[in-house]
């Protein structure tokens, strides 16, 4: 069995959460990427929470990323929606980009869905495309798992066959039809950042098999494959990645093009949770 130790701060933060909500039960929680925080739109009964009133939960540095827990109500159940996440690049390590993760799984929650803005280098994607992710790449240059396994029942080696999960995938496409929403599926590459890629970074990584890019997500996604939490990811194509389209790059662009596509998230996330919830 691996050597486990117990994710600092953890019980205080159950405790900050508790002593406002009381005891809760959500069965699904979503994490906003940029451009995604207007998903708390789609929920009509919702409390909220600072993550600066939650200990262990620090605001984000980036734009666009709020800082909320939102608890929102939907067919009579509860979804955990945070509005705003940490990155690698922010430079803090990778306790706070893991702590929500970790929370998710103390809290009881079967199923999370990540959510982020990426560069599309699929050259049949366009600009507001949603693209699901149904595997990854993993070259940010370091790993969330290094470390003790916060559970003795945390796998040493966790299987990645399958992070993404196979059958919300399906419900999500019949969703999309069901719509009229254009809905891709493909490998997201993540990288640090927090600088945008080169043309050439670019080229090798179509060749090693990547649609998407971004700088989040496959993290997320490997601490809640370990913990046995149900995974699905969605990225919002925010501008095409370096070198296939000729235009700089910037993060406010890649806010303006996912804040234009947010009522079709919205519509397919709503839609989603009503056919899974
Ligand atoms: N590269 C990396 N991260 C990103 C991009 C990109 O082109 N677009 C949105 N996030």
């Amino acid at each position: 069995m691996a050597n486990s130790q117990k994710v600092p701060g953890l019980e205080n933060a159950l405790d900050d959460i508790q002593s406002n909500w009381g005891e809760i039960k959500p069965e699904i929680a979503i994490i906003c990427g940029s451009g995604w925080g207007g998903l708390s739109e789609i929920f009509t009964n919702q409390k909220k929470l600072d993550y600066s009133s939650i200990r262990g939960m620090s605001r984000p540095t980036v734009d666009g990323h709020h800082g909320i827990l939102n608890l929102c109500e939907l067919n009579d159940k509860h979804v955990l929606l945070f509005q705003g996440r940490r990155h690698y690049y922010e430079g803090e390590g990778w306790g706070p980009v893991a702590f929500p993760i970790h929370l998710v799984h103390a809290l009881g929650i079967k199923t999370i869905f990540l959510t982020n803005a990426a560069g599309g280098i699929n050259e049949s994607y366009k600009v507001g495309d949603l693209m699901i992710i149904n595997d990854h790449l993993n070259f940010i240059g370091g790993n969330p798992l290094i470390g003790p396994v916060p559970n003795a029942e945390m796998p040493r080696f966790p299987d990645q066959s399958k992070v993404y999960d196979s059958s919300i995938i399906k419900e999500a496409h019949e969703t999309a039809k069901e719509n009229n929403i254009r809905l891709k599926e493909g490998v997201y590459v993540a990288l640090s950042g927090p600088a945008f890629e080169t043309p050439s970074e670019i080229k090798a990584f179509r060749i090693l098999g990547a649609d998407a890019v971004g700088m989040s997500t496959v993290p997320e996604a490997m601490l809640a494959n370990c913990y046995g939490i149900k995974t699905f990811a969605l990225s919002c194509i925010s501008n095409m990645a370096s070198g296939i389209s000729n235009e700089k790059l910037s993060h406010q662009d890649v806010e303006e093009a996912s804040n234009l596509a947010l009522p079709k998230m919205q519509k397919l996330i709503l839609s989603l949770l009503r056919n899974i919830l």
